[in-house]
């Protein structure tokens, strides 16, 4: 079956999708996405990622191409027409096709909308949690506006394949201070000796990840202590747990941070009790 894309206005084989060579997007990376997580066949919390998209265009000034209601309905007809039932979608919206300058169009411009949908292997997903990943940790390089889902994500890229370079599967960004901010593209949380759960908070250093607020949800409920607050990467090091949360992965258990075994070198109780329980407090549209 040939994968459907949908570019500004038409559903498209993805071997004839394309956009236009002027494309900001294309040349300065001008514009932002969104990957939501598809479950059965409907996608996951996507009311919250659709008010992170809004404020991150908001933030850039890039104007809403259509109506939420209609993006919507695009991207349920982009993961129909694939058949996903367990994957991803992924939005991406740009300032638009303008004659390559550096400032806005002068004349507003259509922004442009990519929406596509891929299938993921659930059970090798299962079987990667069960195991466990390895994460290195890298210095933090990004600009400050890491709040922004921005495509501009070159940092990361180089992050990423870092990790893969040394046998790791994600990168941990460290602040001057030695403190993590979050990973190339993933939230990062640690579990304490005393079983409370540990991330960063959302003012600075890094992105506001929904999955990120949706485990805040799992947590109250479960009745897990969590802090707000920063960790070193020795802390880390040193902690009972750790994982990271992304819509494509959930919470995804690390095993050893920079070859270091964190608690067993096994993923932790915390770390898949929140991983089973999450769907139960996701939002399904
Ligand atoms: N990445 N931080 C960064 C830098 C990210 O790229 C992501 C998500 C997150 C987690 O956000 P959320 O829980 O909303 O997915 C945090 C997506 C999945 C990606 O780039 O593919």
């Amino acid at each position: 079956m040939s994968r459907i894309a949908y570019v500004n206005g038409f559903y498209r084989n993805m071997r004839d999708a394309c956009v236009n060579i002027e494309d900001r997007g294309y040349q300065f990376s001008d514009g932002v996405y969104e990957v939501c997580e598809i479950r059965d066949g409907r996608l996951v919390d996507m009311a919250r990622h659709m008010a992170r998209l809004q404020r991150s265009l908001s933030e850039l000034r890039i104007a809403m191409p259509m109506p939420l209601t209609s993006l919507a309905v695009v991207m349920h007809e982009v993961v129909r027409r694939n058949r996903v039932h367990y994957g991803i979608v992924y939005l991406q919206i740009t300032r638009g096709v303008a004659r390559r300058d550096h400032a806005f169009p002068a004349k507003p411009v259509q922004p442009s909308v990519v929406v596509t949908a891929r299938s993921l292997n659930l059970a090798k997903n299962q079987d990667t949690a069960a195991k466990g990943i390895k994460v290195i940790t890298v210095p933090e390089n990004r600009w400050p506006r890491v709040d922004i889902k921005s495509v501009s994500l070159l940092p990361n890229v180089l992050a990423k394949q870092a990790a893969r370079d040394e046998g790791a599967y994600e990168a941990w960004y460290v602040d001057p201070d030695g403190y993590v901010t979050e990973g190339a593209s993933s939230n990062a949380w640690i579990v304490t000796d005393q079983g409370s759960v540990v991330t960063r908070s959302a003012e600075s250093g890094i992105l506001s990840g929904i999955t990120r607020a949706v485990l805040m949800d799992v947590l109250a409920a479960l009745q897990i202590k969590l802090e707000e607050r920063p960790f070193t990467a020795a802390e880390a090091r040193q902690a009972a747990e750790a994982f990271v949360t992304s819509a494509s992965q959930i919470v995804m258990p690390v095993v050893a941070i920079d070859n270091q075994r964190i608690g067993k070198g096994e993923p932790g109780p915390i770390s898949l009790r929140l991983r089973e329980e999450f769907h139960r407090f996701s939002a399904f549209s």
